[in-house]
């Protein structure tokens, strides 16, 4: 016999998927020639535009976000080229890695863990490094639990540098108005806001940038943005697209207009705000407590407790999935993330489980502390 322990996610990527998605995706396949497809297409399309704040085309690649970083670095910059990266985590390397591959020349503003990067950091290395041809950045770095101010830097580059955003745990999470803000490439992916499975990667770029693709000299073949663009406004991908996983967007992407985008990010910013409540009112520490993320909350785990094994316990023994830490972090935090499809409830149960965790573990702790701060914020979606 085995105990029944019901599976929980609250991890920053793979997120929960509505039911309405698994319906769409469950579908027997179509074909991507045909004109049911070709509808699914145009609406997903003119969706994303919406979420991305864009008159842009949003294109959409059959890869991870990953993928999505790689096809803007090679489509944008050149072997022998100079880019600044703003590295204050693991994404933030993971540019700097994939800038490395095509032989660009990759320059560094390095940011402490668990802060934010300083907009006047950004200015002098702009200054310092006049001839960089683009700035890219997380505008969430999810290893960190950290928001970088994307909408002050972007004020930097126009008519400079291209900025080059990785919004994966930021697009659908909170305002990020492509065109308003002056962004010249926005990237997300599908595992995380867009309540779908991992598979499909996003990329808007603007004129400025668009015009770059043509330019560039890396090599491309996959991910040739300029062979993209034109096939995608033909109503079709360059290659086979993941079709389940569209026609679970345009599920995702109804959810979101019914929703409405405005109750979207107000519920991700009550549920970080809550989860953060519940974390002071438990005397744990934040890992960004200044600039923290509305997509995760990052926590240090107290006292001499393993982290990794009160990830373990937590996953194996109460069915609830939390991140840990990279690198230097491995054990020592804890990441509670709150973006895509949760509510009120998910937090008060991740919360609820956190607490029971750390008094199994040995950690002085009234059962409901952090669970009671977590309501009074969340009582607000009730009252409003
Ligand atoms: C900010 C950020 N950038 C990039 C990635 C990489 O995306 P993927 O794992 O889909 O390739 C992630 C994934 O968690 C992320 O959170």
């Amino acid at each position: 016999m085995e105990k029944m322990i019901k599976q929980y996610l609250f991890t920053p990527g793979p997120t929960p998927i509505p039911s309405e998605v698994v319906a769409a995706m469950s579908q027997p396949i179509i074909h991507h020639r045909t004109a049911p497809f070709s509808r699914a297409f145009e609406e997903v399309r003119r969706g994303l535009r919406k979420l991305f704040g864009t008159k842009n085309d949003v294109l959409i690649l059959a890869s991870s976000g990953t993928g999505a970083m790689e096809a803007g670095v090679s489509n944008l910059l050149s072997p022998g080229e100079k880019a600044l990266v703003v590295n204050g985590g693991k994404f933030g390397e993971r540019w700097l890695r994939i800038c490395r591959a095509y032989g660009i020349e990759a320059v560094e503003i390095k940011v402490e863990w668990g802060k934010a990067v300083k907009v006047e950091a950004v200015a002098k290395a702009l200054k310092d490094h006049a001839d960089t041809r683009a700035l890219l950045i997380q505008a969430s770095e999810t290893s960190t639990s950290v928001l970088h101010p994307v909408r002050e830097i972007a004020k930097l580059t126009q008519n400079g540098p291209l900025l080059v955003v990785d919004g994966i745990t930021a697009v659908g999470v909170l305002p990020m108005p492509q065109d308003q803000w002056g962004i010249d490439v926005l990237i997300t992916g599908s595992q995380k806001a867009l309540m779908l499975p991992p598979g499909l990667g996003f990329i808007a770029l603007n004129d400025r940038a668009r015009q770059r693709v043509e330019s560039s000299k890396s090599p491309r073949f996959y991910f040739d943005l300029r062979l993209e663009r034109k096939s995608q406004n033909n109503g079709e991908t360059a290659f086979t697209p993941a079709i389940s996983l569209i026609l679970g967007l345009r599920a995702a992407l109804d959810l979101i207009e019914k929703e409405g985008l405005e109750q979207v990010y107000k519920r991700h910013d009550r549920l970080a705000r809550a989860t953060r409540a519940a974390v002071a009112a438990l005397g744990l520490k934040l890992l960004a407590p200044e600039d923290p993320s509305p997509a995760l909350t990052g926590l240090y785990v107290p006292g001499k407790i393993d982290g990794g094994k009160l990830l373990d316990y937590m996953l194996h023994d109460m069915g609830i999935a939390f991140a840990g830490g990279q690198d230097h972090l491995v054990g020592k935090i804890l990441r509670i993330a709150h973006l895509g499809y949760l509510g009120s409830f998910d937090v008060l149960m991740g919360i609820g489980a956190l607490e029971m965790a750390l008094k199994k573990f040995g950690y002085k702790v009234a059962l409901g502390q952090g669970v009671g701060a977590a309501q009074e914020v969340l009582m607000e979606a009730l009252n409003g």
